[in-house]
Formats: structure tokens, C-alpha cells, sequence
């Protein structure tokens, strides 16, 4: 379905510093999940979503996030050279996928702060913002619904799912309205990452917003917030208050969602797309039983 909505926001200035020592020399965004670094996912599914001008925030020591979105020559031509024709198509996949576009965060205070550095580039139009923690299956089509529901409230729209109350804390978390529409909510508060057991509910907002531009004049504005931040949340939440811009709706996601942002859910993300897989998942169901099995007894 048609939308207004043609770029995609994707903050990665980030450290990485819960997957030292890997993330030592490489940005966490290339950690692979299967074989695939874990940014090339986010952005397949920007572009699926008809968003082909996808800008990158990124910090120091990001080289190899550059490069693998552009080409490579060298090995490509030694791949050519090979007759490796296959081989070839998987190096040209992530080169020819969008139009990418950089910019650096600078000073690292927040993501508020990193999505106000995408200014320049997105102007006056509404935006998608993509977090790179989270991997959305293909199969679900989540930013194409926020980008439905951003054309037809005129609000901005975060995407939210219903977590585990002792996982609260690690997120923003919603008070919501029901509207008509079962899988839309209307926000009315948000906080960053509530002191375990405040959290007001357990409608987490996951890494998928829909912005309107009025969003920058209002990160501009706002203070640092939860760990001396400058959060997009809190700029939300002055969103969610302002009824001229639409306010803030919610898209509840009730689909397949995989974190890969520590350690041991990165480890869960790698096996669920394994089994999913045409190539990988027969042989790794079959060992996993066995595995499992031994494991028990
Ligand atoms: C960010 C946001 C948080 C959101 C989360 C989703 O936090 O600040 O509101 O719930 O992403 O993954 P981070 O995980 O980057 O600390």
C-alpha cells in the first residue's frame, strides 16, 4: 500500500560495549545473526517498506558498516574471476540495496540527540526511525502498518509490544487508549525505563518510530533525561500531548520480533532464523534435539 513516507533513520553510533571484546574493533551492527550482519536485516525491512533513502547516524570506528554497503571491488572481481556467480550475488546484495547516507553523531548524548543530527537530511518530511537492536521477521509487516496508520492519524507512531513486567524496565513503556482499530492505541503517557516494578504498564515501545518533522523543533528542546540522555522518549511525550500535531499513536505488535541487543538474546536470535532457514534449519532442528536431549539428563 502507498505511503508519504520515503527515509529511514537508523542510529548507529552506538559502542557495543556489552559484546566486548567482539566489538572491540568492529561495530556491533556487523555482528552477524546466521550470516548476515545484524544492520543488513534492518535495513532489507526499511526497504521492503518502500523507504530506499536510509541515513545512517554513526559514530567513530564504523568503517566496516561503510563498507559493506558499498562495493567491493577486489572481491568482486576475484569472485568474478571464479566464475562464482552465487557467491558474487550475496556481496552485491547489500550494495545495491538502498541509497545510503551518512552522518556522524558527534557527541554521544542519546537518541534523541542522534535522531535530531538527521535534521539536515530529512528537512520537512515525516521519517521512519529504525533501531538496530531489533530485528523485525520479514515476514511481519510492521513498518508498513505504522506507516499506514502515520497517513491516516497524521501523528506520529511508535510501534509497542506487550513484554514480560520484569523486563520493563529496559524499555520505554506506554499508557495507552484503545481506539477502534485493535492493533492502534492512542499513547497518552510514556516513560524511559521505570525503576523495576513502577513500570505503568507492559506495553514496551520497540525500535520502530514513525516521526513527523515538528519532532525536531521539540528535541532541540528537550533536556537530557533518564541517564543524562537527551531521549526521544521525552520528546514523544510532548508529542502525545500536542493535539495540533496529531498527537502520538501506538501500533501494537503482536508478530515475531528478535533482540539482539545482549548477549543471550542475540544467541536466541542466530537460532531462531537458523531453523527458519531452507539451507541451515533441517540439520540444526535435528542437532538441537539432540542437544537438548543430553542436556537433560
Ligand atoms: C531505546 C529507547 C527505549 C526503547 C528501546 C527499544 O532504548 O530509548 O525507549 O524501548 O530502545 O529497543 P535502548 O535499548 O537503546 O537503551
Amino acid at each position: 500500500m502507498p505511503h508519504s513516507v520515503t527515509k529511514a533513520v537508523i542510529p548507529a553510533a552506538g559502542l557495543g560495549t556489552r559484546f566486548l571484546p567482539a566489538t572491540k574493533a568492529l561495530p556491533k551492527e556487523m555482528l552477524p545473526v546466521v550470516d548476515k550482519p545484524a544492520i543488513q536485516y534492518v535495513v532489507e525491512e526499511a526497504v521492503r517498506a518502500g523507504l530506499q533513502d536510509v541515513l545512517f547516524v554513526t559514530g567513530r570506528n564504523k568503517n566496516a558498516l561503510e563498507n559493506h554497503f558499498d562495493r567491493a571491488t577486489e572481491l568482486e572481481m576475484i569472485l568474478t574471476s571464479k566464475g562464482d556467480a552465487q557467491k558474487l550475488s550475496r556481496v552485491a546484495e547489500s550494495t545495491d540495496l538502498a541509497n545510503v547516507h551518512y552522518v556522524r553523531q558527534g557527541d554521544p548524548k542519546g537518541l534523541g540527540h542522534a535522531v535530531l543530527r538527521s535534521r539536515d537530511h530529512v528537512g520537512g518530511d515525516s521519517f521512519a526511525v529504525l533501531l538496530g537492536d531489533d530485528i523485525i521477521d520479514g515476514r511481519d509487516m510492521l513498518l508498513e502498518r505504522m506507516l499506514q496508520v502515520h497517513d491516516a492519524k497524521d501523528s506520529c507512531v511508535v510501534a509497542l509490544m506487550e513484554v514480560d513486567p520484569a523486563q520493563a524496565h529496559l524499555y520505554g513503556i506506554a499508557t495507552v487508549e484503545a481506539t477502534d482499530e485493535d492493533d492502534v492505541v492512542r499513547v497518552r503517557g510514556l516513560v524511559e525505563k521505570p525503576e523495576p516494578g513502577t513500570a505503568p504498564s507492559n506495553l514496551a515501545v520497540v525500535g520502530r518510530y514513525v516521526l513527523k518533522p515538528e519532532i525536531y523543533p521539540v528535541l532541540e528542546q528537550t533536556e537530557p533525561g533518564r541517564g543524562g540522555e537527551i531521549q526521544l522518549t521525552d520528546a514523544l511525550l510532548t508529542m502525545a500531548d500536542d493535539e495540533v500535531f496529531g498527537g502520538l499513536h501506538g501500533v501494537v505488535f503482536r508478530g515475531r520480533r528478535y533482540d539482539t541487543g545482549d548477549r543471550l538474546d542475540y544467541i536466541k536470535a542466530n537460532v531462531q532464523l537458523a531453523v527458519e532457514r531452507e539451507d541451515l534449519g533441517p540439520g540444526l532442528r535435528a542437532w538441537l534435539r539432540e542437544f537438548v536431549d543430553g542436556f537433560e539428563r
